[in-house]
């Protein structure tokens, strides 16, 4: 088990180039499979839920090619084993996007039931209301799910609570059902955008993606295509929170800064000096910061996955700021290490009310999930002394070189390996990332 090992203090400085966006690759990736032609897929970033969704797809028999780092080669011609049982897409929230590509390609899909970031309940309500809307019967048996149909045929659906995997997973089905789908109260978010552009270059007839009425003209096949990720936004937002909390200087390439909108509206307002170009966004914070009140919604609304990093920020403001998560009820667990670190939060229910302190102070910590995980290393980083961040394995999952591209910016950050946690000679380094 690999931990990181952080001097904090140091203010983050310099230049960084954002990969792919992980929460568009992972549905692109599932949807490559519904052509029978050769589709190629570039700027895929190279985290461990790529990998899996990667050896999920791989398992039914869609032949993979991986031509440079971020660049996949792939035909779905040859898929044979419709099951997809692969232990490694248990592991992944994202894995459900191949029940909407093969129920749209073949009319019948069975996946294992995803687990993902423990980040609340997570219900697939939504989901299922929409396959069953284009016609499939859907019934979960030995922890998969099943989905059969006859014909797919389009349908009018309208979301009870807007769900970026449901509008996802029913636009993959829809675009090969009969007719004309309508979805209602879709999602808003990038990659439901990036995600459409990806169907539509396949032969998909997709319109509205990014309001939310969405609607899909069924198709009776899909042809090859190249296609390049969106850059990912939350990658961006947590190197923007990174420089804003140890008071650096950082240039962000490769982002959309309109996707960024909501971030830098809020660093302005708690006092970081904002520069964008085309596609680069600079964010520098010369003095203490500010307070505010957050609350967490869909897209274009302030992002739940950026929530546990700006309250790691207000942790360190002035003042006191409220910061309510309405999107999912367990994500307020990294709290309990932020105060180990000093910090003064209180959670009540679905909010957090922080009071800024002037400094955090080193500890060892452990990562509760992604995001939180991410926002844990900025406290680190922003903190006085040392701190070791454990089950980084969480952050692995949606950060590339991670450790890397801060160390880069002038962190003082190491991987280390840990035998014995109990004991401090079976510590080696592995890797001095440089
Ligand atoms: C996606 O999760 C992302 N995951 C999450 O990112 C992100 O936090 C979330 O969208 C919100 O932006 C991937 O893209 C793989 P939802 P998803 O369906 O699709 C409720 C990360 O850190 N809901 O938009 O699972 C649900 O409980 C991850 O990268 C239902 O009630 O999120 C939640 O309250 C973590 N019924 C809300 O909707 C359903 O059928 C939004 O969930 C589906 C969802």
């Amino acid at each position: 088990m690999n931990f990181y090992s952080i001097r904090g203090g140091i203010p983050l400085c310099g230049e960084i180039e954002i990969a792919g966006a992980k929460n568009a690759a992972l549905p692109i990736l599932a949807a490559s499979i519904m052509s029978d032609d050769a589709v190629t897929i570039e700027n895929v970033p190279d985290v461990s839920d790529i990998r899996a969704i990667i050896s999920a797809i791989e398992s039914i028999g869609a032949v993979v090619e991986k031509t440079d780092r971020h660049t996949f080669r792939i035909n779905g011609s040859q898929i044979q084993d419709i099951p997809v049982e692969d232990e490694a897409v248990r592991q992944i929230r994202g894995s459900y996007y191949l029940i909407g590509a093969l129920l749209g390609k073949y009319n019948h899909a069975e996946v294992t039931l995803p687990k993902g970031c423990n980040i609340g309940l997570r219900p697939i309500d939504q989901h299922v209301k929409g396959f069953r809307a284009l016609g499939a019967e859907i019934r979960i048996e030995h922890g998969m799910i099943v989905a059969d149909a006859k014909e797919l045929a389009g349908s009018h659906i309208y979301l009870d609570v807007v769900s970026v995997g449901a509008t996802i997973n029913i636009m993959m089905a829809a675009s090969r059902a009969k007719g004309m789908t309508i979805i209602e109260n879709a999602a808003k978010e990038p990659h439901v955008v990036d995600l459409a552009n990806f169907l539509n270059s396949m032969g998909a007839q997709i319109k509205g993606a990014g309001t939310d009425v969405i609607r899909i003209r069924g198709v009776n096949s899909f042809h090859g295509t190249e296609y390049s990720i969106i850059p990912d936004q939350i990658e961006a937002g947590t190197y923007m929170f990174a420089a804003a909390a140890t008071r650096g200087d950082v240039t962000i390439h490769n982002v959309i800064p309109k996707h960024l909108e909501s971030l830098t509206a809020k660093l302005q307002e708690i006092g970081c000096q904002i520069d964008e170009s085309d596609d680069a966004v600079r964010v520098a914070a010369t003095r203490r910061l500010s307070n505010t009140h957050i609350k967490t919604l869909p897209y274009p609304g302030f992002p739940t996955d950026m929530q546990p990093q700006i309250s790691v920020v207000l942790g360190l403001s002035q003042g006191t700021s409220i910061v309510t998560e309405s999107i999912f009820e367990s994500r307020f667990k990294y709290v309990d290490e932020l105060i180990r670190m000093g910090a003064q939060i209180k959670v009540e229910g679905n909010t957090a009310i922080v009071d800024g302190v002037d400094k955090y102070s080193g500890a060892n910590i452990v990562a509760p999930d992604l995001r939180a995980g991410a926002a844990l290393v900025i406290a680190a980083l922003a903190a006085e002394g040392n701190s070791e961040v454990h089950d980084i394995r969480y952050i692995e999952r949606g950060y590339e070189d991670f450790p890397g591209k801060l160390h880069q910016l002038g962190a003082d950050i190491v991987v280390l390996e840990e035998a014995d946690s109990s004991t401090d000679k079976n510590r080696t380094q592995i890797h001095l990332v440089s």
